[in-house]
């Protein structure tokens, strides 16, 4: 039961679909640029089975019409189609998106901090994002790609060379650090973690990440606290080491990735009070020069409807937001500079 409602959460199916249903408008172009990867080729697979969606868009420098034509063999309604760079395939992949997500770039490997990826992502996003803004200039943007804290300033900065930047169009996806902050303190709580929400705010990387566990109600103290709220910010390495070399978190990753698409999706179809923690523009801590941060927001047809403050936190928690915007600031200059 549990599982049936967190599937229909994500507007997914979870048991045949219906012929003839009414209840979902299936109108949706939805491009996934990087396709091919770790992330991109679940997180299409999901898309696939979202019943808002009409089109799936894949593109990637390696291997978009082939993840393509299998993912195309599900037997939901919606059209898949797979572009490489050959014949305008980045240009025909988003024309007419409505949702752009992007996961292209290179993972971690053990070792290395999503900064580290920097010098090689940053160029990829600003480029897809040049290309996004001339074809796709109304398109909701969901930029996976790490390190998120600076590549969605790049991101923004490149969408208003070409004259396209709408604020609230633009998000960084951090969704996994809800779900990760979720599923771990319920395990260390033994809670249900399909109903522990805790708002998950700052960045998307180490100590940005700033769990608010006083506002999911766990109130566990000490060296419990201390350790569970160290695992939501550096689950992340859990994975990185386990493939020992073979890349990062994608599977945890594709369903955080599609639960945020659906989010966005569902808002754009006229759902209310449909809600995700995301890193935006945001003015709560602009008066300290940090002109992004990740909150709960309230999505509506036009993307960002309401961004929410932090809300009441407790001093050990207070301690926590401080380091983060600290980080958070040289992030977000590294990826405005970086454009500049
Ligand atoms: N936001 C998050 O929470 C989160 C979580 C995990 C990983 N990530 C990040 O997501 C990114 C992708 O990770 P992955 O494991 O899928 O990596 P991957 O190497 O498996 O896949 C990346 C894909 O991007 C493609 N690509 C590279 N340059 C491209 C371009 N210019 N246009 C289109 N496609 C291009 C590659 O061909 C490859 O198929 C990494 O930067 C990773 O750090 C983000």
């Amino acid at each position: 039961m549990m599982y049936k409602t967190v599937l229909q959460r994500m507007g997914m199916k979870t048991c045949m679909p219906r012929p003839f249903s009414t209840s979902s408008r299936l109108n949706y172009k939805v491009a996934v640029l990087g396709a091919g990867g770790g992330i991109g080729q679940p997180l299409s697979m999901l898309l696939k089975t979202n019943t808002k969606v009409s089109e799936l868009a894949l593109f990637d420098i390696k291997g978009g019409p082939g993840v393509a034509a299998d993912i195309g063999h599900i037997n939901t309604s919606s059209n898949v189609n797979g572009y490489s760079p050959d014949d305008k395939g980045l240009e025909r992949a988003l024309k007419g998106a409505d949702v752009v997500v992007i996961p292209a770039g290179v993972p971690r490997k053990p070792g290395m901090t999503r900064d580290d990826l920097f010098k090689t992502n940053a160029s990829i996003v600003r480029d897809l994002a040049f290309a996004a803004g001339e074809t796709a200039p109304n398109a909701k943007y969901l930029v996976v790609t790490n390190p998120v804290n600076s590549t969605v300033p790049i991101f923004k900065k490149a969408l208003a060379r070409v004259g396209v930047h709408q604020p609230k169009h633009l998000f960084g996806v951090t969704t996994l650090d809800s779900v990760r902050a979720s599923r771990f303190a319920s395990q260390a709580t033994n809670g249900l973690a399909e109903i522990l929400r805790i708002p998950v705010v700052g960045g998307h990387s180490g100590a940005t990440i700033v769990p608010l566990l006083s506002q999911g109600r766990v109130d566990l103290t000490g060296a419990d606290r201390d350790s569970l709220v160290h695992r939501i910010q550096f689950g992340g390495d859990e994975v990185v080491k386990a493939k020992a070399g073979a890349g990062s978190a994608t599977l945890s990753m594709a369903y955080a990735g599609a639960r945020m698409a659906s989010s966005v999706i569902r808002a754009l179809d006229g759902e209310s009070g449909v809600e995700e923690c995301t890193f935006v523009e945001s003015p709560l801590f602009k008066d300290q020069g940090i002109d992004y941060f990740s909150s709960r927001v309230t999505l509506g047809k036009d993307g960002v409807e309401t961004i929410h403050p932090v809300g009441p936190i407790n001093e050990y928690e207070e301690g926590l937001l401080k380091v983060a915007l600290g980080d958070l600031k040289k992030s977000i200059e590294k990826g405005e500079h970086f454009v500049a």
